[in-house]
C-alpha cells in the first residue's frame, strides 16, 4: 500500500451557502451554514487516505472543540494522527462563503496551524518511511522547507500546492519534485498570463509541473517531454471548495501506485469531479470505489 505523508493545516470550515458573495458594505441573507473540518493539509490527508493510502498527518490542533472534531475526523478516514499536536488555544478556522455557482471566497485564521515553524522530534522518521510527502502553505514556510527538505534527504518523491499563493523561496523550489498551482497561483507565482507559459515557466524552477484547471481538467509539463492536457469529467459544481486538494491527494496516491503519469492525472481528475458535486469540504472527497467508477482512461 501506498504510505502518503503530509505536512500541513487543518481548519474548521465555517462555511456559508449564499446565491452570491456579499460586495463591501452590502448585507445578504444567505441559505445555510455549516462547519466541515477542512483546512488544505487535512483534506489532502482525507483524499489520499480515502483513495486508498496509509496516511500519517503531521501537523498541530487547539485544545477547543474544533480540534478534537478536526483529530476525530481524520481517524475515521483512517489517518494516522500520532505526529498531530494538540496546543493551547484556538484550532484554525476557515471562514468560506460558497455561492450558487459553487465558486468560493475563503479568509483563513491560522490559529494552532501557525506554531507549525518546525519539525518535532519524530517528524522526520514519519517522513522518511513515506513514498511521497504532501505539503501545502497554510503553516509557517520555515516548517515547509524543513519537511520538504527532510523528504529529500530520503529520497522521498515532495509535492506542493503552492495555496495561498505566496513567493516561494529557492530552498523550497529546490527541494520540490512536483509543483501543483492551480491557475490562479501559477500566474501570481510566474507573472505569466498563461496557464501553459506559467507551466513552462515553474519547469525551470521545479521538475514536473501540474497546473489545474478547474472543469478544462489540467496541464503536466515535465522536464524533456511532451507537455499533456487532460481532460475532467463534466459534472454539475455545487461546491468547488477543497477540490484541488482531493486531485493532489489521489495523485499522490496515484503515482505511488506507479499508474503512468496520463492515468494518474485522470484519476485525479474524476476524484475532483466527484469532490465539486457535493457540499462541504472533506465530506465531499470520494472513496476509492467511487473514483474507481468515474474514472475512464
Ligand atoms: O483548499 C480548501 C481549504 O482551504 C478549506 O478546507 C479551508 O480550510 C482552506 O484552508
Amino acid at each position: 500500500m501506498t504510505h502518503i505523508a503530509v505536512l500541513g493545516s487543518l481548519n474548521m470550515d465555517l462555511v456559508t451557502y449564499v446565491a452570491r458573495a456579499p460586495q463591501r458594505g452590502e448585507t445578504v441573507t444567505g441559505r445555510e451554514f455549516r462547519t466541515v473540518p477542512g483546512g488544505k493539509g487535512s483534506n489532502q490527508a482525507i483524499a489520499a487516505a480515502r483513495a486508498g493510502a496509509t496516511v500519517s498527518m503531521i501537523g498541530a490542533v487547539g485544545n477547543d472543540a474544533f480540534g478534537q472534531r478536526l483529530r476525530d475526523t481524520l481517524e475515521h478516514s483512517g489517518v494516522d494522527t500520532d505526529s498531530l499536536r494538540t496546543v493551547e488555544g484556538p484550532s484554525g478556522t476557515a471562514h468560506i462563503v460558497v455561492d450558487d455557482e459553487g465558486g468560493n471566497a475563503i479568509v483563513v485564521i491560522p490559529g494552532a496551524n501557525g506554531t507549525v515553524d518546525h519539525l518535532s522530534p519524530g517528524d522526520e522518521g514519519v517522513i522518511a518511511s513515506a513514498d511521497a510527502l504532501l505539503l501545502q502553505l497554510e503553516i509557517p514556510q520555515a516548517a515547509v522547507v524543513a519537511g520538504a527538505e527532510a523528504a529529500r534527504r530520503h529520497g522521498v518523491r515532495t509535492i506542493l500546492t503552492p495555496s495561498p499563493a505566496q513567493s516561494l523561496p529557492p530552498e523550497l523550489l529546490a527541494a520540490t519534485d512536483l509543483l501543483v498551482p492551480n491557475e490562479y497561483e501559477a500566474v501570481v507565482l510566474t507573472d505569466r498570463a498563461d496557464p501553459r507559459d506559467a507551466a513552462a515557466a515553474l519547469l525551470d524552477l521545479v521538475p514536473e509541473v501540474v497546473v489545474t484547471l478547474g472543469a478544462a481538467g489540467c496541464l503536466y509539463l515535465s522536464r524533456g517531454a511532451e507537455p499533456l492536457v487532460v481532460p475532467a469529467p463534466q459534472v454539475t459544481a455545487v461546491d468547488s471548495t477543497g477540490a484541488g486538494d482531493t486531485f493532489a491527494g489521489a495523485l499522490a496516491v496515484a503515482l505511488g501506485e506507479e499508474k503512468p503519469v496520463r492515468e494518474a492525472l485522470s484519476w485525479a481528475a474524476a476524484a475532483a469531479a466527484i469532490s465539486v458535486q457535493r457540499a462541504g469540504t472533506s465530506a465531499a472527497m470520494p472513496y476509492r470505489p467511487e473514483i474507481e467508477a468515474q474514472y475512464s482512461a
